[in-house]
């Protein structure tokens, strides 16, 4: 049986040794880790799905936040990496712990404001996540807009820098 746990119980270990065999060593090279920037996952959104003790997937999801170019500065939840070990993908994994932290994000009042960096073919058709508001969104990154996904009544759809809620040390 799969339970879907707080990942702040889990060995911080086992957690970045299964993000590297989902996405591989370099993932920290990646845009989405630039975006996040130094700040602490949302506790609340950050899930683990966890099997006979042995984790088998991660979904973790960040403060960011857009500064649009009229000046003003938006609030929104990153979601990802989402992992699933390889040998248990396709398996329904990914989309509980979808599930597990959309429904966190509604419970804590959330919801309003996610984005991600993803497949539309997979985060569209399950999650109801599009690109129609992120066009004008720039990034710390290279980014491809139709991967550049977001869901909620707040998303902005301003021409802005998207970037960590906590910004980085001068
Ligand atoms: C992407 C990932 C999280 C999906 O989780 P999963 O548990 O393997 O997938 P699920 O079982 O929840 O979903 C399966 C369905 O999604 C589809 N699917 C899975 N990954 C997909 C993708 N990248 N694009 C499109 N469809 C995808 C499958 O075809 C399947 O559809 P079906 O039910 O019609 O056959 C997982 O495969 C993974 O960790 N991949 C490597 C890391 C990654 O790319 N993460 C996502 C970026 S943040």
């Amino acid at each position: 049986m799969i339970a879907f746990v707080p990942l702040s119980t889990v060995d911080g270990a086992a957690v970045e040794a299964l993000l590297d065999r989902a996405f591989g060593a370099d993932r920290h090279t990646r845009t989405a880790y630039k975006v996040r920037g130094p700040a602490a996952p949302v506790a609340a959104l950050s899930i683990a799905a966890v099997e006979a003790e042995r984790l088998i997937g991660t979904i973790q999801c960040w403060p960011v936040r857009l500064d649009a170019d009229d000046g003003s500065s938006h609030a929104l939840v990153m979601i990802g990496p989402v992992a699933v070990e390889p040998g248990r993908q396709r398996d329904g994994i990914g989309r509980r712990l979808m599930t597990h932290a959309l429904a966190a994000a509604q419970a804590a009042g959330l919801d309003r404001s996610l984005m991600l960096i993803g497949d539309p073919e997979y985060y569209g058709r399950f999650f109801g996540f599009d690109a129609t508001r992120t066009a004008a969104w720039r990034l710390p990154g290279p980014v491809e807009p139709h991967r550049l996904l977001a869901r909620g009544t707040d998303v902005p759809a301003a021409a802005g820098m998207l970037g960590p809620m906590v910004p980085l040390a001068a």
